[in-house]
């Protein structure tokens, strides 16, 4: 089986979409490699092809005071999306894209085997959860899929576009961090 980094290597040099000619850098994810929780956005935005880390802009900022909130070191987990490379004025990402990328992921939770994968929001729900994953319904609940446990929060952007749902944001993230924490039943 490749390592984490072989696979970022491959990723780094890869051209399965056309995204790949406008990308300034592959985003490939970034966390610890044994990490017990796996967040999963939809795709890279401007500053994440800038500097080929995932949610380092203001979704990102967001994200890390919820982490911080909960008692989780972003260090901890480890952070990733469905696509690697930017979409252009970041648009939704095309099921044609999405699937050209995904074996990146799957690689990338089969290696790191997290104890939970948490999607960011509904693209990334209705990828790896299920298609018709409702986010404003379905927010928080838990899921089981292939031997894995899923959930989805809102996304950041979100948050920052109606901040009405930080509250529920809060709470999700309380029982994540319970989770990974062994105080919920497994
Ligand atoms: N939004 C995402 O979905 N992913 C990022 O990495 C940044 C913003």
């Amino acid at each position: 089986m490749q390592s984490l980094s072989e696979l970022e290597q491959k990723c780094r040099s890869c051209t399965r979409c056309a995204l790949s000619e406008m990308r300034t850098n592959c985003v490939f994810g970034t966390g610890s490699p044994t990490a017990d929780v796996m967040f999963v956005g939809e795709a890279p935005g401007a500053k994440e092809d800038e500097s080929g880390i995932p949610f380092v802009g203001m979704a990102g900022k967001l994200l890390d005071k919820y982490l911080e909130a909960v008692g989780i070191e972003r260090s901890q987990v480890y952070i990733a999306n469905i696509l690697k490379c930017r979409p252009p004025q970041n648009r939704d990402p095309l099921p044609e894209e999405q699937d050209a990328c995904i074996e990146y992921l799957r690689e990338q939770v089969r290696l790191i085997e997290p104890k939970i994968i948490v999607c960011l929001g509904r693209i990334a729900a209705m990828r790896l959860i299920k298609p018709d994953f409702l986010i404003t319904k379905e927010h928080g609940v838990f899921f089981t899929k292939n031997e894995y446990t899923l959930t989805a929060v809102y996304h950041p952007a979100a948050l920052l576009r109606d901040p009405a749902k930080k509250e529920a944001m809060y709470e999700d993230m309380k029982t994540i961090a319970s989770y990974i924490r062994g105080e919920i039943a497994r």
